[in-house]
């Protein structure tokens, strides 16, 4: 009796709150409507159009290019602009250009701070491997402190879009394969960077990019066509858009591709139907670089008037840099191909933004020198990217347990990026502070004096790579650099060898067809390895590289992709067991280019594979497995991690409100205390369409002492067994499914239920 009585005070005290909260909104919004009214009453056209145009004080492109900047912040035909560069004051006074136009709208500013301002982060790519939210959330969080004191109140990430084709530059912008992943990750990122209030002076507005299916450009070609069916869109590409737009992320940018033929910018069934009608997205849609202009070369659009107006029209809310909605939407109106409310509302999207981000009390709320000094590259911050740092290096390969190193050892460290502050970071990591970066030799030397370094190769022997970078292959050169390499590897107990690609070989515009480990740099390691010490490969790079080349002459391999600021103190933790490594792979390695697109929740087809490659008319390749290099989800640790069986709290459910517990035993059978994430795979083997033959569903972090055993489990409801039917619904269908937890998205146990309707 009491116990309900309590129940019923809480409940009413519940829904008192709720109901207080929801009017508090409402009262917001209506005064922020008031507010926006009264401002647009006294725009003009021009005006308007002013506040859907983005700056950029680099590019020259447009119909305006010969016009400063800075005149168009002032005559309000610029009403926003980003990649601002300078000191806080300085950007403070660029901002403030805006205060002589006449009706003094304060600007967005903003910049693309992808994986942090000053602190640098691992890439994107890397921290997803650390299978971390909290952490990812954190460092957006910095980011955004560090990046608001500074003169930005707008961050174009995060970058969600899925690939499977590692040849794509940007992969290392994203978080990988996975659709439940990369939408776990996409709205941590957009509660790191906006926080809890917008208008609070460390946050950030996200802008999710690139929308949308960029990442399935054909061939991994940057820029590229992609085509794909609707199911496979709701059923993959779309879920970590989604997922970031249930997290409120304040605006989102279009991507370059096409979508079903229709270019992503001017795709009023994407934006308008989509995005604003079926997912109730309230932000406002700006274009990636010049999209607009780019309709023309696409074939859409004749000229950049009409393409404006195709933009407009699909629903795009602020042109980036092309200038085409400034330059022609004025006459476009008066030709009636757009209507003054279509540009009402893009206009009030806008205002929105900058009302939520409180800019039209503080317009420089967030610019503070002060605060900039105090809150940037802190010792808190570095201690956060040392720890994403740790957390995003996966083991690859440990033979005859050569790793950890003892602290003892002398170590021949050897390659170029070994003693390299530069190639830590990547190509979106420009606002990053250099200096402060710890390299793997300064690392590796505080804990271990005993170590010695020297380049021992050029980055590749690829003419054709060479050419497209303007640079050359030095045999002679080559030789040197080898020789001093082999003098100090014979001196030493053990050799590191730190290769792998640059950051100007990844990230956007740079696909590539061979992404193997350059020529001369397996020579480097096959010199190396013929001296008998043991040989460790740390692989630097912005996306899997096909390695496969280089195994014969590693006996341990950790990819470490570009680890930032703190990469050379991780690095080290890792190499002498400090840190035990845990990361699991976010994107498979393939074998080959010949095996992309290669991921691990494809179909099983008529002719599944089943590891016999012999076998003919069968969907395997002659020449090589269809099972990748490392498959997703994989990361080895210094210890070993044993799972048990399954056990299901039942086997046959009937009704969608039921809960099904599934549990199991995790041992910790090796010397080192560890941390293992555990991974749940459901498939649905008979469904009305074909289902992947796995799908990630939930993960667990488990941490174990030597010895130790937990029981760890997942609740299962009919939410993780649905998928999009033939006619797009998300729903599930009755019948027997099959559950996975394991390792890795291969090494896994398997039970199976039945689940009626
Ligand atoms: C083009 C890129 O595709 C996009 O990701 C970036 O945010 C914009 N340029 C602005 O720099």
């Amino acid at each position: 009796m009491k116990r309900n009585i309590t129940l019923v005070v809480l409940t009413c005290f519940i829904s008192i709150i709720i109901t207080s909260v929801s009017a508090q909104k409402k009262d917001d919004k209506q005064k922020m409507n008031m507010f926006i009214d009264k401002l647009m009453n006294k725009m003009t056209l021009e005006e308007k159009l002013g506040q859907l145009n983005l700056l950029s004080p680099n590019a020259k492109t447009g119909p305006f290019a010969t016009k400063k900047y800075a005149e168009k912040l002032k005559d309000g035909s610029g009403g926003n602009i980003f990649s601002l560069s300078g000191s806080p004051d300085e950007v403070k006074l660029k901002l403030q250009l805006a205060e002589n136009s006449r009706l003094k709208i304060p600007l967005l500013s903003g910049l693309d701070i992808i994986h942090g301002y000053k602190t640098i982060f691992p890439i994107p790519l890397g921290l997803s491997c650390s299978w971390n939210m909290p952490l990812i959330q954190q460092t957006a969080r910095i980011a955004a402190i560090e990046a608001s004191a500074a003169g930005y109140n707008w961050t174009y990430s995060p970058m969600v879009d899925i690939s499977r084709d590692p040849r794509w530059g940007r992969v290392m912008e994203g978080s990988g394969e996975d659709p439940y992943l990369g939408g776990k990750i996409a709205a941590a990122m957009v509660k790191g960077y906006q926080g809890n209030d917008l208008t609070d002076e460390t946050s950030l507005m996200a802008c999710l990019k690139h929308f949308a299916m960029y990442g399935a450009a054909e061939a991994g070609r940057d820029y590229n066509t992609t085509d794909m069916s609707r199911l496979t869109m709701y059923q993959t590409y779309l879920a970590p858009y989604k997922a970031a737009v249930d997290a409120g992320v304040g605006s989102i940018m279009t991507s370059f591709n096409e979508v079903d033929g229709i270019p992503a910018t001017a795709n009023k069934w994407l934006i308008a139907d989509l995005l604003r009608k079926q997912w109730g997205f309230k932000g406002f849609v700006v274009t990636d670089f010049i999209a607009i202009q780019e309709l023309i070369n696409h074939g859409v659009a004749a000229d950049y008037k009409q393409a404006a107006e195709l933009a407009i029209n699909a629903g795009t809310d602020m042109d980036m840099v092309s200038e085409s909605f400034i330059g022609a939407l004025k006459q476009s109106v008066k030709d009636g191909n757009v209507t003054m409310s279509t540009i009402d509302a893009a206009c009030r999207r806008v205002l929105e933004a900058k009302y939520k981000l409180g800019l039209f009390t503080n317009p420089y709320r967030n610019v503070d020198p002060d605060r900039a000094a105090r809150v940037t590259l802190t010792i808190e911050n570095r201690m956060t990217a040392k720890d994403a740092a740790l957390q995003s290096m996966v083991l690859l390969e440990n033979k005859n347990n050569t790793l950890p190193l003892k602290k003892n050892v002398n170590i021949a460290l050897i390659g170029p990026f070994a003693d390299n502050k530069t190639e830590m970071f990547s190509m979106w990591s420009p606002t990053g502070d250099e200096g402060s970066v710890v390299t793997i030799y300064d690392g590796i030397k505080k804990l271990n004096a005993n170590v010695s370094c020297a380049i021992g190769t050029q980055i590749s022997d690829d003419s054709l790579l060479l050419n497209y970078t303007g640079s050359n292959f030095d045999l002679a050169e080559q030789k040197k650099l080898v020789n001093e390499a082999l003098e100090l590897a014979k001196k030493s107990d053990v050799i590191v060898t730190v290769l792998g690609e640059t950051k100007s070989m990844s990230g956007e515009a740079h696909s590539r067809t061979d992404i193997s480990l350059a020529n001369c740099q397996v020579e480097l390691l096959k010199a190396l390895k013929s001296t008998g010490k043991p040989v460790v490969l740390l692989v630097t790079s912005g996306r899997p590289l096909t390695i496969q080349n280089a195994l014969p002459y590693a006996d341990a391999v950790i990819e470490i992709w570009r680890l930032g600021t703190e990469a050379g103190n991780a690095v080290a933790d890792v190499l002498f067991g400090d840190y035990n490594p845990s990361g699991k792979l976010t994107m498979t390695f393939p074998r080959s280019v010949g095996q992309i697109p290669v991921y691990y929740n494809h179909k099983n087809t008529g002719r599944p594979y089943n590891g016999e490659r012999k076998r003919n008319f069968r969907s395997n390749y002659m020449d090589q497995s269809n099972d990748p290099l490392y498959p997703f989800g994989y990361g080895l640790s210094y210890t070993t991690f044993s799972y048990g069986n399954i056990v299901l709290s039942d086997t046959l459910l009937t009704g969608s409100n039921k809960i099904l517990r599934a549990k199991i035993n995790i041992s910790n059978t090796g010397k080192y205390a560890g941390e293992e994430t555990a991974q749940l795979y459901l498939n649905d083997p008979v469904a009305s369409v074909t289902r992947p033959v796995k799908e990630l569903k939930q993960f667990q972090k488990v941490f174990l002492q030597p010895g130790e055993t937990k029981e760890i489990s997942f609740d299962i409801t009919p939410e993780d067994l649905k998928f999009y039917n033939s006619k797009l619904v998300w729903d599930w269908e009755s019948g027997r499914f099959n559950v996975y937890i394991g390792t890795n998205s291969q090494d896994v146990t398997k039970a199976s239920f039945v689940w009626n309707k």
